[in-house]
């Protein structure tokens, strides 16, 4: 068998333009306020192309520059001047931030209403629950990806692959809440090999360069790499080896062109979805 391959590229402009089609019809301008501390390059270049992409989308969207050494309080002072902005409609504190900063404080302080990035505790809890929510965007989009490719998510065997708290750990909840029955598998996980044989849809986020085999995927299973690393030769290369288990697979996501395009398009969604919460 040979895989379908799923465009991220294309479900992502599909995604843009229904959120232009919202805005379009919205009667007011959402605002999305991205704060960008220090001068770290990969940061940046994330930065400017969610720019471009509220931009394009017809949302309002402003980069807030804060030097690297600007310190905590004055971050906390930051974001508290854009909670109570009522242009703003999402906030996003790029990370990493610099040391000396406590990032889980920032996050906390963002107004709930307003976290795009779904990383407020309020929201961690609430998609916990099964409650509405603003839900982290990377796992937003692969789930996106799976309703693009139709897959049927309830009563589906999904494994996780990794349980960080802005991939792994949300994926899984939406996949629980799509009714799949959900196994998360992690770096002491006894046989990951086996784990991953079981699944009918397979997300890996790990963040380790082609751990999943060819030999890992059961024939006709649905794979997403949420993976993006540099290969021993500097190409970007996903979790997941890509020519072994397309071989095995009944789908599976590129890298680069699988799930990244679809974090900002989910971000442009979040913050369309937080205008209209925060105007009813
Ligand atoms: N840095 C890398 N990815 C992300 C993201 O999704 N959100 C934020 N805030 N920072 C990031």
């Amino acid at each position: 068998m040979t895989a379908r391959i799923i465009d991220g590229r294309i479900v992502a402009g599909t995604v843009r333009a229904a959120v232009a089609a919202r805005v379009a019809a919205l009667g007011f301008q959402p605002g999305l306020a991205v704060v960008l501390v220090g001068e770290d390059p990969a940061s940046a270049v994330y930065v400017r192309n969610k720019d471009r992409a509220a931009a394009a989308a017809g949302i309002a969207a402003q980069t807030v520059r804060l030097p690297a050494d600007v310190g905590e309080a004055a971050l906390l002072a930051e974001v508290a001047r854009l909670n109570a902005d009522p242009s703003v409609d999402g906030i996003l504190v790029q990370l990493p931030l610099p040391s000396g900063i406590d990032p889980q404080r920032v996050v906390a302080a963002i107004d709930p209403g307003k976290d795009v990035d779904g990383f407020h505790p309020l929201n961690v809890g609430a998609l916990a629950a099964g409650q509405p929510g603003l839900v982290p965007c990377t796992p937003l989009g692969v789930m996106r990806l799976l309703e693009a490719v139709g897959v049927r998510i309830a009563g589906a065997r999904a494994v996780v692959l990794g349980r960080s708290a802005i991939v792994g750990r949300p994926m899984a909840a939406l996949l629980l809440a799509a009714d799949a029955t959900v196994t998360v598998a992690h770096s002491r996980t006894r046989d990951l090999p086996a784990e991953c044989r079981r699944a009918e849809i397979l997300v890996a986020a790990v963040g380790r360069p082609e751990l999943v085999r060819g030999d890992w995927i059961a024939p006709g299973a649905v794979v997403i790499d949420v993976g993006i690393n540099r290969g021993a030769d500097k190409r970007l290369v996903g979790d997941v080896a890509f020519a072994e288990a397309a071989a095995v697979a009944g789908a599976i996501t590129p890298v680069p062109g699988g799930v990244g395009p679809m974090t900002i398009a989910c971000l442009l969604e979040n913050t369309v979805t937080a205008a209209v919460r925060r105007r009813r």
